[in-house]
Order: C-alpha cells, then structure tokens, then sequence
C-alpha cells in the first residue's frame, strides 16, 4: 500500500502551518485503507520490547497500565484507548503510511504511534513538545485543539499521564478517515471518539541543548580527545583583579565554539540523530547472502527497498574522499563516486539494482552488508 498526500502542498504547508499553527487537512489520503486493524495492535501490545499502554478513565478518574500484556479482559475497561509505540518498526504497511510524510527529513522524524480507542475514549486534554500529524483511521473522531498558552499548567492524574487545563478550541472536528490533523508543539490538543476508531500519530522529535551537549560530552569522555587550553598572551592590565573581562570572557567562549566547529563534531551530532529504535538491530537475516549469491541477483536485477521503519541519515554536504551515512546510529561508508547510488538508496523506498560494471566490488560489498544486516530488504 502505498500513501500519498493529495489536495495538500508542500511549499504552503512549511511556509505557513510547520512549526506554526495547526490545520485540518480533509481527505488529504484519499480511500483511506488502515494498514493494520486493532487484532494487529493488540498482537505488538503482547510482545516484550514493544512500548505499549492502556489508558481508561471512568468519572475522571484515570488509569494507565503499561504492556506487554497478556490479557486485555482486566485493563480494558470503561472508556479505555490501546496505544502502541513504534510500530512503523514492525508492520510494514505502517511504515509506508509514515512515508507520505517524507518532506521532513529522516531525523526529524520519530516514530509511528497507534491508537485503538472506544467510543468517548480519549486521553484528556494534553501538550506535546513535539510536531505530530494526526491521521484518522477507520471510525470518527472529535478533535479539539487550542491556542499555545503563554503558561500552561501541566497536572498528573495519574503518575504516567500528563495533562493541562481545559482550553477555548481553535479547532474543533470530527475527523474522518483519511483526514490529517497537523499540531505544532505547545499546542493544547484532544481526542474523544465518536465510534470505535484508530489514529496514527506520525510524531516528530528535535534536539534540546542539554540532548546535543550530552552527546557531545559523552563522546569527549569516551574519546580521550586531547582538547586545546584556555591562553592569554597579550593580555591588557585592569587594575580590577575581581572583574573578568569582556575579551576573556569571549575568547573563553570561542574556545567552546571552536570545538563545537570541528568537523568530527558533525559525524557524533548526525550519528546520534540517526539513532531510531533498538529494534531495528534485531533483525539480521537468518541466511546471509553470500557475495556469489547476491551477485546473482544483482546480475539479474533487483529491488531492494528499506526495511521496516528504516531512516538513513547523510550529511549533505561531505567533502572527503569517502561518503559517510548513518543507520540506526552505525556508520557506513562508500567511495564518493558511488554517492548518487548510495543516496538513490538511501532517499528512496524503492531503487532497482541491476549490475553494472561501475558499481565496485567495496559498494557492492555494502549494499550486501545493509541487506545482511536487516536494513535492507530484497522484495521478491
Ligand atoms: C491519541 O491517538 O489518542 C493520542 C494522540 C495524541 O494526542 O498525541
Ligand atoms: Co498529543
């Protein structure tokens, strides 16, 4: 199945909704097909491994159990919602849906969220620090959505579920399916289901400061990188010993921007920001291809096409000899007269592979490598 965006445009959407202000786009995946059903939910609900929760509430009163689960009977109660997490990583058609939504970049985008919920089930008014498009699968459901408060007062009703106060909507719709709901972050939203219904959330993430020097320190530590000191030569009397200048403090600072501007900074903020879901190392074919058996293949011509929820992650612009990309948080590399290959491959679903004899014997060897790996997949 494959999912695409219609009566919806791109340029209009990043000028004037991204990061900005929320918007419904009616019928925006025409003849909506779900790609899974609430059976399949359940099923990635009782595996280990899998981030799964059931959020009921009766009279206000609000419940939220966490999976893996092996029986529904006691948790599902009153109006209760199933949600499951990542599960763009497990169910293809779930990482095609997720696709239609590639004119954000790879490592902006975080996972696929599913939501089974009852009639009149919702998990309350809430805020989320990130971008989401809302999809409405099968069933009807009333979205509401506020302005984003100057403050906004965040309250626990239970200690895994967070919400805010009841807010004035500037959206209020009954979605059908194939509607796409669009929320920037900080803005109030919430659902309550008219029938039966599933929702995918397709949620996006962004660094904060404290993630990207983390990541930056952690590597510094790990690294036993030797670092440049702190000098002063030429330094100007002020008859102030307590008072650190304006110089120093800014050259003190440069000595921070400096090593912040360091190329290998580039590759450990880009590897990180590739990283997606442990899950995604778990699967290496069972039977790797050997070279001769994938040269076959190739001789003949094939399609590979990324495997499920997989999101590399280049630097676009490199400019040593070899081409570095990221998956999963793994580097790999390639000549880079084999980039336009590698990023055909890498920006696509899809790409043919048919033998030719510029393709070398060392990226051959990668592609084999990404498909042994579980990354790629070879459809028959
Ligand atoms: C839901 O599907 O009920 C939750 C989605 C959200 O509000 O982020
Ligand atoms: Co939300």
């Amino acid at each position: 199945m494959m999912y695409q965006l219609s009566n919806f445009s791109i340029k209009t959407f990043l000028s004037q909704h991204w990061q900005q202000r929320p918007c419904v786009f009616h019928g925006a995946l025409r003849d909506f097909e779900d790609p899974l059903d609430e059976h399949d939910l359940a099923g990635l609900a009782q595996e280990a491994g899998i981030d799964s929760r059931v959020i009921s509430e009766i009279n206000g009163a609000w419940t939220v159990t966490e999976g893996p689960f092996t029986d529904f009977e006691p948790v599902c109660r009153d109006n209760w919602s199933l949600m499951v997490q990542g599960v763009d990583t497990h169910i293809e058609s779930a990482a095609s849906l997720m696709k239609a939504f590639n004119f954000i970049p790879h490592w902006r985008m975080d996972d696929l969220l599913v939501s089974f919920s009852q009639p009149g089930a919702g998990v309350g008014a809430h805020i989320d620090q990130y971008d989401v498009f809302i999809v409405q699968g099968k069933g009807c459901r009333r979205w509401q959505v506020g302005n984003k408060p100057t403050e906004s007062s965040q309250h626990y009703p239970h200690p895994k579920l967070q919400q805010t106060d009841e807010f004035e909507p500037i959206i209020d719709v009954e979605l059908q399916p194939g509607d796409v709901l669009y929320i920037p972050p900080g803005f109030p939203h919430k659902g309550q289901s008219i029938t039966e219904c599933l929702n995918y959330s397709i949620g996006f993430r962004a660094p904060d400061q404290t993630e990207l020097f983390q990541v930056i320190a952690d590597d510094l530590l790990d690294s036993n990188q030797s670092t440049r000191r702190f000098t002063d030569s030429n330094r100007a009397y002020i008859d102030r010993p307590g008072a650190m200048t304006t110089t120093d403090m800014i050259s003190l600072k440069s000595l921070l921007h400096g090593y912040i501007d360091e190329p290998r900074i580039e590759q450990i903020l880009i590897q990180h920001l590739s990283k997606q879901n442990e899950c995604l190392d778990d699967f290496p074919l069972e039977h790797e291809f050997t070279h001769s058996d994938f040269m076959t293949m190739i001789q003949e011509g094939v399609t590979i096409q990324h495997a499920c929820g997989v999101r590399p992650v280049y630097l676009d612009h490199q400019i040593d000899d070899e081409f570095t990309f990221f998956i999963n948080g793994h580097q790999f590399s390639t000549h880079t007269s084999h980039r336009l290959a590698t990023t055909q491959i890498l920006d696509n679903h899809q790409t043919q592979l048919l033998f030719h004899c510029d393709m070398s014997h060392d990226w051959i060897e990668l592609i084999r490598e990404l498909i042994n790996r579980g990354y790629l997949d070879i459809l028959e």
